[in-house]
C-alpha cells in the first residue's frame, strides 16, 4: 500500500490517526494497525454504492457485513437500528470494531451506532467520498436526522483510525465530487486565500469550468500517473485545519469549532426548507457560503473584494449561489428553519462570516437584533449583491 501521509490528532481523550493512501486498505492492514488497541472483532458497515469497496477491503475474508441504503434521506434512526442489530447478531461486544466504509452519511450513522452500542464500541473509518475525506471523517461528530431536522440527534465520538484511499474516488459520481468540493472551499475560506488559490488550481487541473463527467476521468488519469499532488495537498491542508480547530474545542463548547460551520446555518435551513435530500449537503454549503459573504458584507466585516473573490470561486466551480434558491420558494419556511438552527449561543443564532483573512463569528444576540433580522430578510430578498 503506497502511503502518502500520516496525520495524528488528539480530541480530548480520543486520539485519531489519519492515513492517506493511494489504494484501499485491506482488512489485514486494518487489523495490523489495530494491534495496540486490543482484540479485533470487526463489523464492516457500508451502503449500496460502497459495497464493492467494502468487499475489496474484506479480500474475501468471512466477516460480518451490514449494508444500509445510501443517501441523506436514509440518515435516520431505522438505519442506526439496523447497524445495532447486525452488531448484536454478529455477537460483537463492547470491544467490537465498527468499520464504516463510505461517505459522511454512512460514517455519521455508523459512528453514532458505535458510540451507543454497549455504551461505546470501537470505530474506524474508510473514507470514500471527497466530502468525507476533507471534512466529515475527522473530528468526532456523529448523528442522524430526526423529525426532519438535520443531525438533531448525535454524539461526539472520534474514529480511532481513518483511512483515506484516493483510489476509492474513481467510482465517485461527479455530483459527489461537487458536494465535497464545497466543504473544501469552506475550509479554504476559513484558512485564508493561499489555500483558496490551491483549490482553484485544482479546478484548472481537473475541469473546464464545471463538473462534467470528464472530472473523474481526468482524476483517474492523474491517479494512474501518480499526479495527485494538488488534491493530496488540499486534503492534507483541510484535515490539518479541521484537526487543529477541533483539537482546541473537541465538543464545541467554546467558539473555535463553530468556525467550521461557515455557511452551514444557511445550508441547513436550505436543506430543511427544500426537503432533506433534495439538495446535496455540499451544494447547500456552497450556497450558504455565498449568503455568509452577503451577511459579512452588510455587517462591514467581509471586505468587498474578499466576498467577490469567494463568490467568483464558487461560481467558477459551477455552484448555484443565487437567491432565492430555485428549490426554495417559501421564504417564510426558510426563515423559520434558519431561526431553529441548533448553532445557538444563549438562545440566539450564531453565524460565521468571512473576514479579511479568514472567518469569524457573529452573534445574533448581541448588538441590534432587529438589524440582523432585517439584514437576513434583505439577503433572502436578494437585495445584497456583489
Ligand atoms: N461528522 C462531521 O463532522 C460532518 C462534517 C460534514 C458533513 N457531515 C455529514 O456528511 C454527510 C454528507 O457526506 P457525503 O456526501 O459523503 O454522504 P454520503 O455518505 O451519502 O455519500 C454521498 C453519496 O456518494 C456515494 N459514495 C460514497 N463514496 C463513494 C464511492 N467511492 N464510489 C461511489 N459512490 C460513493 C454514497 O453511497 C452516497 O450515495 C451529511 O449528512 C453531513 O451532515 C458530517
Amino acid at each position: 500500500m503506497i502511503i502518502h501521509s500520516n496525520l495524528d490528532f488528539s480530541f480530548g481523550a480520543f486520539p485519531s490517526s489519519v492515513l492517506i493512501t493511494r489504494g484501499l486498505p485491506t482488512l489485514s492492514r486494518i487489523r495490523e494497525d489495530w494491534k495496540e488497541e486490543g482484540p479485533f472483532n470487526p463489523l464492516l458497515v457500508c451502503d449500496e454504492h460502497t459495497l464493492p469497496l467494502a468487499r475489496k477491503i474484506s479480500g474475501g475474508e468471512k466477516v460480518p457485513f451490514c449494508v444500509i441504503p445510501s443517501g441523506e434521506k436514509f440518515k435516520t434512526w431505522p438505519q442506526v437500528e439496523t447497524i445495532l442489530k447486525e452488531a448484536r447478531e454478529a455477537g460483537l461486544g463492547r470491544d467490537g470494531v465498527f468499520i464504516a466504509v463510505g461517505g459522511g452519511v454512512l460514517s455519521d450513522l455508523t459512528a453514532f451506532a458505535a458510540s451507543v452500542y454497549m455504551r461505546g464500541a470501537k470505530i474506524v473509518f474508510v473514507s470514500t467520498s471527497l466530502l468525507s475525506m476533507v471534512d466529515a471523517s475527522l473530528g468526532g461528530k456523529t448523528g442522524f436526522d430526526l423529525f426532519g431536522i438535520k443531525n438533531l440527534a448525535g454524539t461526539f465520538y472520534p474514529a480511532r483510525h481513518i483511512y483515506i484511499a484516493l483510489e476509492s474516488l474513481i467510482s465517485l459520481p461527479p455530483a459527489e465530487w461537487k458536494a465535497g468540493m464545497a466543504e473544501l472551499i469552506k475550509t479554504a475560506v476559513i484558512e485564508g486565500d493561499s489555500f483558496l488559490d490551491q483549490v482553484d488550481s485544482l479546478r484548472e487541473e481537473y475541469t473546464s469550468g464545471d463538473f462534467s463527467p470528464g472530472f473523474p476521468q481526468s482524476f483517474i488519469r492523474d491517479l494512474m500517473n501518480s499526479k495527485t499532488e494538488t488534491l493530496l495537498s488540499c486534503i492534507t491542508l483541510a484535515l490539518s485545519c479541521k484537526g487543529r480547530i477541533v483539537g482546541s474545542d473537541p465538543q464545541e463548547k467554546g467558539e473555535a469549532r463553530v468556525l467550521l460551520n461557515l455557511g452551514h446555518s444557511f445550508a441547513h435551513a436550505l436543506e430543511s426548507s427544500a426537503g432533506l435530500g433534495s439538495v446535496s449537503h455540499g451544494e447547500a454549503v456552497a450556497w450558504g457560503i455565498a449568503r455568509s459573504c452577503e451577511l459579512g458584507l452588510a455587517l462591514g466585516i467581509t471586505p468587498w473584494d474578499r466576498a467577490e473573490r469567494i463568490s467568483t470561486s464558487l461560481r467558477n466551480w459551477g455552484y448555484e449561489i443565487t437567491v432565492p434558491h430555485p428549490l426554495v420558494q417559501d421564504k417564510e419556511k426558510f426563515m423559520k428553519a434558519l431561526g431553529s438552527d441548533k448553532k445557538k449561543r444563549g438562545g440566539q443564532p450564531v453565524f460565521v462570516v468571512p473576514n479579511q483573512f479568514g472567518a469569524q463569528l457573529v452573534y445574533g444576540g448581541t448588538g441590534d437584533k432587529t438589524l440582523l433580522e432585517s439584514i437576513l430578510t434583505q439577503i433572502m430578498n436578494g437585495e445584497i449583491n456583489f
